[in-house]
């Protein structure tokens, strides 16, 4: 540091010879320029004693008063004419270190000289060591800060991609690091392990990157760090010596002109201590006494472009640094794992589900990979409302996690089919096969009674003409008859046929089935043990009364009931908050805007999810479009458009999106034979 004196000649002192430093002679006059030397001075930590009359000193009182000086480097000593005692309400009587009226021995002022001397000294020592700790208490704050701002930023970041990159972010900016990159240890299948480069960012040049996968080894600067856990520091990597652990490769810096110069390399360790990954920061732009921090982050921002920036922007990482990095790598590498595991937890789940919706469907081979498409169709559908720059879903958009619902809502839409009778999903005609042929039989059997019958009076009249009896006109009659009856009861066989059909009839089967009935009322078939035989049994003509389909009243009421059970079902799953609508939007996947659907009635598109309304489309498509069923032809594209337009015309489904799913051709974005699964 720095000494000066500077004196007053008319304090009438004359310098000690020992001091050799320089020093001014001040006049009155001249104390202001003086004033403005020490002002300056004050920055450059030069210490001065102003050794002044009691005059002179009233002035250097008036002047600090105004312009004040740093009172920590300077000292005055008064001596001389007029110290009358009124110095002791001076503002700088502090800086006083001795009052004289008498001359100064030259020993005397030697002894105030040094003491004075000292005395600043000792005072600016205390007051660097104040600042420092101060420095250092703003450094511990700010980490402090930053370490609670990045533990927050990293829990609510789920999706893994943007993770590495929030991390390597994060720990750049905290330690103002021009680069840097993120390393993942990965298990190997066939046992060991290897270290993959997942991430890298320069701020100052805009670098490519692919990543890799390497040995895990102590050959490469990351291998090392990942190998033994060691956080490195290393002021300058091309500077690291035969003897060092690791060596620097050089390739990257010159095919990207490059220069790494500092570098800090920390493990991140898991919750099991187990190091899963490293992060390498490259060349801290931040002076490193640590204390040019002011709000943090600043360093970051410098650009390193010449050779020049390299050399003088570039600093070690300050050592404070490896402590921070290490409890920010701790936070980075519990958020990797817990985004691991919701990711292994969010896969395990989906593959049970479609597991399970693949099993269900395996059941019926007509609805074989039915939920799979409408799932397709509906993500589909999402992506394309996100896609609109008009019109009503202009505003509207679907987050992933809102596409993730909808593919999870459509996945299980039909799941409570589980609960009910296939046999009732397979029917194809109003009778089931067994029933119909059960008809058949009677009628048969009827047939025969019928020709038993007529051949018994037939054998009668045989028996009289034996015995001289006239009877051909008779047996004329007879047989005539019979073979009405007969092709009676043969033509009702091909009419019950042709009404077991699901197809619209001409005539109202309820009136076909009456006469029918009235004409087989004089049958008087019986059976064997003599009971009167019900050609036509009432569960038969309740079905065979059925005016459009083949599912009588309370088999479509079954079959709707699917919805519900479906309900009951998926809302069992306890569900985060983001899939919480799963239940609702699977519950109305039949509700419909007019108000004609199930189970509820709903009407209004308003009153049902967008989810659901989209679900009812895709379903209405796949049941059309699908692969031929046992039972139903597939409908040609320009046919089962047409129908969608139609339903959406009638209000049946939502307008709007049939158009969405027409413009944006939704339908040539599912294979119509994809997700089949089950036999055959
Ligand atoms: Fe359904
Ligand atoms: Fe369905």
């Amino acid at each position: 540091m720095e000494k000066r004196i500077i004196y007053s000649e008319k304090t009438t002192t004359d310098l000690p010879s020992g001091f050799s430093f320089p020093h001014t002679a001040v006049a009155c006059s001249d104390i202001e320029r003086s004033m403005d030397e020490m002002r300056g001075s004050g920055r450059n930590t030069v210490l001065s004693v102003v050794i002044l009359t009691a005059e002179e000193f009233a002035r250097m009182a008036s002047i600090h008063e105004k312009r004040p000086v740093d009172s920590m480097s300077f000292r005055t000593i008064v001596t001389g004419a007029g110290t009358d005692g009124s110095l002791a309400d001076s503002p700088l009587l502090a800086n006083v270190t001795h009052i004289t009226s008498s001359r100064l021995s030259e020993r005397e002022l030697s002894f105030h000289l040094k003491r004075a001397f000292s005395a600043m000294e000792r005072e600016k020592r205390l007051a660097d060591e104040r600042n420092n700790y101060k420095n250092t208490l703003l450094d511990m704050k700010h980490d402090q800060e930053d370490l609670i701002n990045i533990g927050r930023a990293l829990s609510i970041e789920k999706d893994p991609d943007h993770l590495f990159r929030l991390i390597l972010m994060l720990s750049k900016k905290i330690t103002g690091a021009d680069a840097g990159s993120i390393y993942i240890v990965e298990e190997l299948k066939e046992g060991g392990k290897q270290l993959r480069f997942k991430y890298s960012h320069t701020f100052s040049k805009e670098l490519p990157y692919e990543e890799f996968v390497m040995p895990l080894n102590k050959n490469s600067i990351a291998g090392y760090v990942a190998v033994t856990g060691t956080i490195l520091n290393i002021p300058d990597v091309y500077r690291l010596s035969k003897s060092d652990p690791v060596a620097f490769n050089s390739s990257f810096d010159r095919e990207h002109n490059y220069r790494s110069k500092s570098m800090l390399v920390v493990p991140m360790r898991n919750h099991l201590d187990e190091i899963i990954g490293v992060i390498q920061l490259i060349n801290s732009k931040e002076d490193d006494t640590g204390t040019g921090k002011v709000t943090g982050n600043e360093a970051f921002e410098i650009v390193l472009s010449t050779p020049g920036d390299f050399e003088g922007k570039v600093v070690p990482f300050a050592s404070r640094y490896e402590s921070l990095m290490e409890a920010v790598a701790g936070q980075a590498a519990i958020a990797i794992e817990n985004n691991r595991m919701m990711k292994q937890i969010q896969e395990q789940f989906e593959e049970f589900v479609k597991a399970s919706v693949t099993a269900i469907e395996s059941r019926d081979i007509a609805t074989s990979g039915h939920s799979f498409r409408v799932a397709e169709l509906c993500k589909q559908m999402a992506l394309a409302v996100n896609k609109e720059e008009d019109g009503v879903f202009k505003d509207m958009r679907f987050s992933d996690m809102a596409i993730k619902e909808l593919e999870y809502a459509a996945l299980l839409h039909d799941f409570g089919k589980v609960y009910i009778d296939l046999a009732i999903f397979q029917k194809s005609k109003k009778l089931f096969p067994k029933e119909f042929e059960n008809l058949m039989l009677r009628f048969d059997y009827l047939y025969r009674c019928v020709e038993l019958r007529f051949f018994m009076e037939e054998n009668d009249l045989l028996r009289r003409a034996r015995e001289g009896a006239a009877v051909s006109d008779e047996f004329d009659k007879i047989r005539a008859e019979r073979e009405s009856r007969l092709g009676r009861i043969r033509e009702m066989k091909e009419t019950l046929s042709a009404l077991n059909e699901p197809s619209v009839t001409g005539k109202d089967p309820e009136d076909v089935i009456r006469e029918i009935l009235e004409e087989l009322e004089s049958s008087g078939c019986l059976y064997p043990d003599g009971k009167p035989m019900p050609v036509i049994t009432e569960s038969e003509k309740i079905n065979l009364e059925i005016r459009r389909g083949s599912l009588n009243p309370s088999e479509r009421k079954e079959i709707e009931s699917h919805v519900v059970h479906t309900y009951n079902f998926v809302s069992r799953i306890p569900w985060p908050p983001e899939y919480r609508n799963i239940p609702e939007i699977a519950l109305k996947h039949h509700e419909k805007p007019d108000g004609t659907g199930y189970p509820d009635g709903i009407a209004g598109n308003d009153r049902i999810p967008i989810q659901a309304r989209m679900m009812a489309i895709a379903d209405v498509y796949d049941a059309l479009a699908a692969t031929d069923r046992p039972y139903k032809k597939s409908v040609p594209l320009e046919k089962t458009l047409g129908i969608l337009k139609e339903d959406a015309g009638n209000n049946k489904l939502d307008a709007e999106l049939v158009d969405l799913f027409i413009r944006h051709r939704i339908y040539e974005k599912v294979d119509k034979d994809s997700f089949k699964t089950g036999v055959g």
